[in-house]
């Protein structure tokens, strides 16, 4: 089976590094045209959409920014003159330490705007977004909707990172609530789950706890690089796994079999 793209319109949000980055690769790779969304690393993004060809570009905002979302896909479909596929991948993880006697780790103006930036970026982003690709994909007769969750919205988290977990899980159900309402209308939309991946984000984590902790429970007895995870993005955007919609597909490894 080949997994083929062509003339198919990809935006992926946070793409100059990590698992958005390899997305947007393996989607150039099987033909599509893609926009790569940066908010501070112009260059890295620049460098991703020119090793891309095939009419990639990239595409700055600041997702925790009011409006940033919206004015993202105008300027993406001003440029492309269509999006077929959204990519909902940009995210933060703000430790946030919650004290065994109340929020003592972390003051509370920090906590409310870690939670605040936690959830404008993980979360209300997205939202954003697919409000806007929803009637454009409805008036191009269908599209498709990806959305980069967390094992974090089964499982849970640990303590500091409350905030990231539930966005994930907000993230899920909005994804599967878009499956379940714009089916008819060509729509589909799914959710992927990565475990650990070696990536900024988790070198946080194996810098403060080690990589063998990031590796607890992995099945496979290795850290989830992002090109592991970038072939699964590429099938559901490719309209092969349709009758997939709504679902979540987890990628962690093995480390937590729901
Ligand atoms: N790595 C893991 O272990 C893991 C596990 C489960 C889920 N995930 C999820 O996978 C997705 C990608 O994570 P990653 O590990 O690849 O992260 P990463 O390496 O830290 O990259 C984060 C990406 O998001 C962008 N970004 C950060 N803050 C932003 C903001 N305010 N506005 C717009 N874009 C912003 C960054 O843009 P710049 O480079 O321009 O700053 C970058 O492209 C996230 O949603 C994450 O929650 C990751």
């Amino acid at each position: 089976m080949t997994l083929d793209l062509s003339g198919q319109h990809v935006l992926v949000t946070g793409a100059s590094r990590g698992i958005g980055r390899a997305v947007a690769e393996a989607m150039s790779a099987a033909g599509a045209r893609v926009a790569v969304h940066y908010h501070r690393r112009r260059e890295a993004a620049q460098a991703v959409a020119e090793a891309a060809g095939g009419g990639a570009r990239a595409f700055q905002a600041d997702l925790a920014a009011d409006g940033a979302a919206g004015a993202l896909f105008d300027d993406v479909l001003g440029a492309f003159g269509r999006v077929d596929v959204l990519v909902n991948n940009a995210g933060v993880a703000r430790s946030l330490p919650l004290g065994a006697s109340g929020n003592d780790d972390v003051s509370e103006s920090n906590w409310r705007a870690g939670w605040q930036q936690t959830m404008a970026v993980n979360l209300r982003a997205p939202e954003a977004l697919c409000r806007r690709a929803i009637p454009h994909f409805q008036n191009n007769g269908g599209g498709r909707i990806i959305s980069v969750a967390s094992r974090a919205a089964f499982r849970g988290d640990t303590p500091e990172y409350l905030a990231y977990a539930a966005s994930k899980a907000g993230l899920v159900a909005l994804t599967r609530s878009l499956a379940r309402g714009f089916g008819e209308d060509g729509i589909c939309a799914f959710t992927l789950a990565p475990g650990f991946t070696r990536t900024d984000m988790a070198q946080d984590f194996i810098d403060a706890y080690g990589e063998e902790h990031a590796l607890e429970g992995n099945a496979l007895g290795r850290l989830t690089e992002p090109e592991d995870l970038a072939p699964m993005a590429v099938l559901l955007a490719s309209g092969r796994a349709d009758h997939a919609t709504g679902a979540t597909i987890d990628l962690n490894a093995g480390s937590y079999m729901r």
